[in-house]
């Protein structure tokens, strides 16, 4: 078997698991080939390449979602009706761990953060997970446009769906934000949770985005604590973090503290 052969052949072998196979093929094949590389033995790569898969995207959903059936129930509720449509964006932002931290403050998180700027003309929700499903929440104006990508393929076709359902427009696509930044020109993006995520694989992913993002302001926001619930020096952490991917970037920048989140607005 050549070489190339070889890679192919571990790659659907970590795909053979439906969590990986939903995941965008080259952010499956960046961390393959980097474990093929760090690791003598192929079993250990395949373990290591689905545990960096795993906390980069898999931890975040709970297993075996029902997007269709989450469709149908958006389908058969009234645009009108506010609230029931409210309760079941709530009952589904549950499903994804940073959208179910934020739901205790949601009425206010996005309120807050995004004041200074308020009414929202367009957004680009970078890694978004569930997160567009909070926009009845969101300060958007009434023909904000919202764009949304993250690498798990079948939450965004559910979004796709999801779009002409509510009263905003929008769409969806997949896209690994280590190997290409979206160039929409928006009014704000969405950074919410990300750069710890894309550091794992480069530490200099987070500056590259600041840099490339078409967007005159960034939100931008940190765990201040982890997904088992510990928060020992985490906030000082990404407050360094944070420090040194601005340092020398003239922004203007907001910051906003939340029990478990905390956000930056920052202006260009
Ligand atoms: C901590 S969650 C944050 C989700 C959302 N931004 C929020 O705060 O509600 C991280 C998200 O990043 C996505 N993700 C991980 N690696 C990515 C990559 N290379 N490119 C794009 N999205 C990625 C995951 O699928 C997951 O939805």
């Amino acid at each position: 078997m050549s070489e190339d052969e070889e890679i192919e052949k571990f790659i659907a072998e970590v795909q053979e698991s439906a969590k990986y196979a939903q995941l965008e093929n080259g952010l499956v094949r960046q961390i393959a080939l980097e474990e093929l590389r760090n690791q003598k033995d192929q079993r250990i790569a395949l373990k290591t390449t689905r545990t960096r898969l795993h906390r980069l995207a898999g931890a975040f959903l709970a297993p075996k979602l029902d997007y269709a059936k989450w469709l149908d129930n958006f389908r058969s509720l009234s645009l009108d009706d506010f609230v029931a449509f409210k309760e079941s964006s709530k009952r589904i932002l549950k499903l994804h761990a940073s959208t179910q931290e934020r739901l205790p403050f949601l009425d206010t998180f996005y309120q807050t953060c995004l004041a200074p700027i308020a009414p929202i003309t367009s957004v680009l929700d970078l890694a978004c997970g569930l997160n567009p499903l909070a926009m009845p929440w969101m300060p958007l104006q009434k023909d904000c446009i919202y764009f949304a990508c993250d690498v798990v393929e079948p939450l965004i076709d559910f979004l796709n769906g999801y779009f002409p359902l509510s009263k905003q427009t929008g769409s969806a696509f997949t896209c690994n934000l280590l190997q290409s930044i979206p160039q929409h020109k928006v009014q704000v993006a969405f950074l919410l949770k990300l750069l710890p995520i894309l550091d794992q694989v480069d530490s200099g992913a987070s500056s590259t985005l600041l840099d490339e993002v078409q967007a005159d302001h960034l939100l931008i926001s940190y765990p201040s604590k982890s997904l088992g619930g510990r928060s020992k020096g985490m906030k000082q952490t990404y407050a360094d973090h944070f420090e040194r991917i601005t340092s020398g970037r003239k922004f203007e920048v907001h910051s906003f503290d939340f029990p478990n989140e905390t956000v930056y607005l920052l202006s260009r």
